[in-house]
């Protein structure tokens, strides 16, 4: 695999090979099997939304690569006082050796990427977040040996990020995955995104209304929060989702030994109760580590290490 010097702004511009070569080196990296680092390497971190597992994460990653990152929080740069993205990228890209950025729009991401001269890395945007879905398909594998042939039921806003990436990652590596969601369009995977998933799917992609066929036999149930960040109306949301809480009842219809997942923050007590992100079926935990781990792999194979 040669990705060195590739932006990774979205896992549809990625092969499935590709991808299955990061998470096995990703693999390899937290056994200790292989060894890789950045020594002297700097991380460019630009964030336009809170954060804590990605920014730790990629933080500590370059730590323990033997680099550096640095925090960029938008507001306080001068793009908070109107400096154009583009500028900025290509001021950064003097400095820096690898940037990542957690920005509202894929727009904005993109016209980043574009004046960039270094690899860009998205860390969540309103379409995508695909660092979180290469740290859940490493947990998945790492529980499971495989993904292919598994049913992946996304329950809840399947209309934004988490989803997106969910039903792009997990289809090209051939499960089969279920968006569990209202009948409205505002929570319905973006048709674009749908038939993009679908041309590179190995499994099949279906959207369900229904939560309990939707869960029905599932191996991994996926929940995301029911207001994201940048989304208004959180007071119709909850009312609109709650039939889609992922509780004990609803895990009961699905496989014996499923796998409950939450890219976290959980608002317990709305997409997911206590006793599931607590229990014996909830990997919420390892997704997190892993985002660490994978992380790690995708900048040493972007920057050719
Ligand atoms: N899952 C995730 O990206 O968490 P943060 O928002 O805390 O970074
Ligand atoms: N969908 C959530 C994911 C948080 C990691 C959000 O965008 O707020």
């Amino acid at each position: 695999m040669n990705i060195k010097g590739r932006h990774f702004l979205t896992l549809l511009d990625y092969k499935t090979e590709e991808l299955k070569e990061i998470i096995d080196l990703a693999i390899d990296m937290k056994s200790g099997k292989t060894v890789k680092n950045l020594p002297n390497k700097t991380l460019g971190m630009l964030f336009q939304k809170p954060s804590t597992r990605t920014r730790i994460s990629f933080e500590v990653g370059m730590t323990q690569l033997g680099g550096h990152a640095i925090y960029l929080d938008f507001r306080t740069t001068q793009l908070g006082r109107g400096e154009t993205i583009s500028d900025t990228s290509k001021v950064l890209s003097r400095y820096c050796d690898i940037l990542m950025a957690r920005l509202y729009k894929q727009t904005d991401l993109v016209e980043l990427a574009n004046a960039s001269s270094i690899p860009v890395i998205n860390a969540l945007t309103d379409l995508y977040h695909p660092c979180q879905t290469m740290a859940d398909m490493m947990t998945v594998i790492e529980k499971r040996g495989k993904i292919k042939g598994l049913k992946v039921a996304f329950l809840g806003d399947c209309g934004f990020n988490m989803c997106n990436s969910t039903i792009i990652g997990f289809s090209k590596l051939g499960a089969d995955v279920v968006a569990v969601c209202p009948d409205k369009d505002v929570y319905t995977p973006n048709p674009e995104i749908l038939n993009a998933a679908k041309k590179q799917a190995a499994g099949n992609i279906t959207v369900e209304h229904d939560p309990i066929r939707g869960v029905m036999n599932a191996d991994i149930i996926y929940t995301d929060t029911w207001v994201s960040m940048g989304q208004e109306d959180a007071e119709q949301r909850i009312k609109d989702l709650r039939p889609y809480q992922v509780n004990e009842k609803l895990v009961s219809h699905a496989s014996k030994d499923v796998l409950v997942m939450h890219c976290l923050p959980a608002h317990r007590g709305q997409e997911i109760t206590d006793d599931v992100i607590d229990g014996p079926h909830s990997i919420v935990f390892d997704e997190a580590e892993n985002r660490l781990h994978v992380q790690k792999a995708i900048m040493v194979s972007l920057m050719g290490v």
